[in-house]
């Protein structure tokens, strides 16, 4: 007998011959097909993409819009707008540099239009260089995807660069996230056969894992860093995590003065708040989902995730945004204007220093330490006993 046929008697045997004579099986086979044949076109496609990356730093005139997002979103991207604002005055002014005020992408819209990113809105925003993004809400289950996710695929920003400095502990850390493929790229797309089980898939390929890891070592190079962790899971995930820590340590040999470790994402979450070790970690790279969890791990040890920045990279666009989502419950408790603008903020100096406006950058950047590390003299707490997103706008612009 055939393997399948054995596999079809097993399901029988055990009872499970009310699966509608197996057509739910071959449906999702049917489902999985499809997938592997899209993920295989979306991996030739990078293979033979030959156009040149942009250099954000050189562009004649560079267009930056801006998207404000959903809860707390268009609050706090409005003080970071008015900061950009204010510090690229002359450049605005003169047209080297443009801020597009984007619509549209809100939770009300995307679910009106029945997409994660309305069409027009991502054509709008192709019409920038780069973006700053306000959180946007992803709904809980069902089919609508994330807006970030759809974003960082549409706009091809495979490298979520994710900084966590600590300067008197010594920390200073860049996490370099693996941000279109792993457990995001087809986390919409599972399959299910109801009542039964439901299965999402983790891809891995060969040119999005070489691009990122590339991304990795050639930053910890030019900030002369010596050591990469590369951390995984792949004494589980034996293919993707596999794969992903073997290509990883290919780039690794293009660059000899660099260490390339490998670590386990649950003794490396653990790591991160071992005082006596943490230091000695410089730059990590890692699938999306190991990513996403150990940099928010990372940003509560900075300080709170109010305090980290979040860039996301491609060869082509880049998207700068809060490492935090857009907190709905701050709204819904009437505490939205309270929100702490600052993640957006970092974000903003990161975009500055993308765009080759390093000195803007460093002025802001040292602005905030100034406000939030160092004066501290307008607080926010969150709540009504703490200034508002406005307020402490105002006081860190009167320092710029
Ligand atoms: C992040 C966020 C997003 C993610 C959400 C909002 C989809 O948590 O940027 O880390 O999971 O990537
Ligand atoms: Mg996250």
């Amino acid at each position: 007998m055939s393997d399948e046929k054995n596999i079809i008697k097993e399901v029988i045997d055990i009872g499970l011959s009310e699966m509608k004579d197996m057509s739910e099986v071959s449906d999702a086979c049917g489902q999985f097909r499809q997938l592997l044949l899209e993920q295989l076109s979306r991996e030739t496609q990078m293979e033979q993409d030959e156009r040149p990356p942009k250099d954000f730093s050189k562009l004649e005139t560079v267009t930056i819009g801006v998207c404000p997002g959903d809860g707390i979103g268009t609050i706090i991207s409005k003080e970071a707008e008015r900061v950009l604002r204010h510090l690229l005055a002359d450049e605005l002014d003169s047209g080297d540099v443009v801020i597009k005020d984007i619509e549209g992408l809100t939770i009300e819209n995307r679910l009106e239009k029945q997409q994660a990113v309305p069409d027009d809105v991502l054509a709008e925003i192709k019409t920038c260089d780069v973006l700053l993004k306000g959180p946007t809400t992803t709904p809980k289950g069902g089919t609508m995807e994330s807006a970030n996710v759809a974003l960082r695929r549409e706009l091809d920003l495979y490298a979520n660069v994710r900084p966590v400095s600590i300067p008197d502990q010594g920390i200073d850390w860049t996490f370099f996230r693996e941000n279109t493929e792993g457990e995001y790229v087809l986390g919409s797309k599972g399959i299910e056969i109801p009542g039964k089980l439901s299965m999402n898939f983790k891809v891995t390929t060969e040119c999005g894992t070489r691009r990122i890891a590339r991304a990795a070592f050639e930053y910890a190079k030019a900030n002369g860093k010596t050591n990469v962790a590369i951390v995984t899971k792949a004494n589980i995930m034996k293919q993707t995590d596999g794969n992903f820590s073997r290509i990883c340590h290919e780039v690794a040999s293009d660059y000899p003065g660099i260490t390339a470790e490998d670590w386990y994402i649950d003794i490396m979450t653990a790591n991160l708040l071992k005082e006596e070790r943490r230091a000695d970690f410089q730059v990590f790279v890692l699938p999306n989902l190991y990513g996403d969890i150990i940099t928010d791990e990372a940003a509560q040890i900075q300080g709170g995730v109010g305090t980290a920045g979040s860039s996301n990279m491609g060869d082509h666009y880049a998207m700068f945004e809060a490492i935090h989502g857009s907190a709905d419950r701050m709204i819904s408790e009437g505490r939205g204007q309270y929100a702490n603008p600052a993640s957006i903020i970092k974000a903003a100096a990161m975009l500055l220093r993308h765009i080759g406006r390093i000195d803007k950058a460093q002025k802001l950047e040292d602005a905030l330490t100034e406000c939030v590390e160092n004066e501290k003299k307008v607080v926010i707490t969150g709540h009504e006993d703490g200034a508002t997103a406005e307020e402490f706008t105002d006081y860190l612009i009167s320092k710029l």
